[in-house]
């Protein structure tokens, strides 16, 4: 059967995608944060899933205005990097998992979360950025990876209990998969940040460094969360911090953390990593 092995959190500022593939990571201003992500770069080495399950917003670049889907999952055999202004970035096509990716589809819709199924997208910065920041400069990702792709562009976006919940369906469906896998579930975005409007550069340490404390531990103690609080608090993009909470709600009650990072800033935002382990 599939199993979940681990869930990791991770920021997706496109300057850290940047800083990569313009070999200037070593610099002062990019050393430190990229310091940081080494001891979660050698545990996924280390222990490389067969698939990763990678939760993340699009930047209106698959989804214009046109169509916003709340919760849509991507089947299809492989997803191109798109081109977001500058030419895609040159990071490998990411291999789907179609197989796996249809299961829980449909193990999903039938638990009542109505995905949308997506059969052609390319993935942005929001998909791009965190393998990046997992897997370094690669030729070939290490394993397929299944996009998971959450409204949190256009208000209303999904709640963040909404999300756990969807992480717990998520991990019934792996649990359920008859064939041996050992799968990660990537949760993505945040921390504070405001890109725009007379709060842009907000950031707020106290209140990412408390989330960082509590979503191990006690993840349920941070759902009743609204919008406007995360707006107040963590800025009008920190609502992308929903999107962690459907890794979480994948794993078990219990986790071990191995490995944390926090830095302001990066670019506009700031950045945090958690890696988990299910015990
Ligand atoms: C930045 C951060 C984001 O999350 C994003 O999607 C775009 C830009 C930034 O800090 O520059
Ligand atoms: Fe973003």
């Amino acid at each position: 059967m599939a199993e979940v092995i681990a869930g990791v959190a991770s920021s997706h500022v496109p300057p850290i995608g940047a800083a990569m593939d313009h070999g200037k990571t070593e610099e002062p201003y990019w050393a430190p944060l990229f310091a940081g992500y080494e001891r979660a770069r050698e545990w996924m080495a280390a222990n490389t899933p067969d698939v990763c399950v990678l939760v993340y917003n699009d930047h209106a670049n698959a989804f214009g205005m046109e169509m916003i889907p709340t919760f849509a999952i991507g089947v299809a055999d492989e997803f191109e990097p798109a081109d977001e202004g500058f030419g895609p970035r040159p990071v490998p096509t990411v291999q789907g998992h179609p197989e796996l990716a249809w299961h829980l589809a449909e193990s999903l819709i039938l638990d009542e979360f109505d995905m949308t199924i997506v059969n052609e997208m390319t993935v942005d910065h929001g998909f791009t950025v965190p393998l990046s920041i997992l897997f370094g400069k690669v030729e070939q990702w290490p394993c397929p990876v299944i996009p998971i792709v959450v409204n949190v562009t256009q208000f209303p976006p999904p709640t963040g209990a909404r999300c756990y919940a969807l992480g717990q369906a998520i991990r019934r469906a792996i649990d359920a998969f008859d064939q041996d896998l050992r799968v990660a579930v990537l949760g993505t975005g945040g921390m504070s940040h405001q890109l725009g409007g007379a709060r842009a550069g907000l950031i707020n340490e106290e209140f990412d460094r408390d989330f960082m404390d509590r979503i191990g531990p006690d993840p349920e103690s941070l759902l009743d969360l609204t919008h406007t609080d995360y707006i107040r608090q963590a800025g009008t993009e920190g609502v992308e911090l929903v999107m962690w909470f459907i890794m979480r709600g994948a794993l078990d009650e219990k986790v071990r953390e191995v490995h944390r990072h926090y830095h302001v800033a990066a670019s506009n935002t700031a950045t945090g990593l958690i890696l988990y382990e299910n015990v």
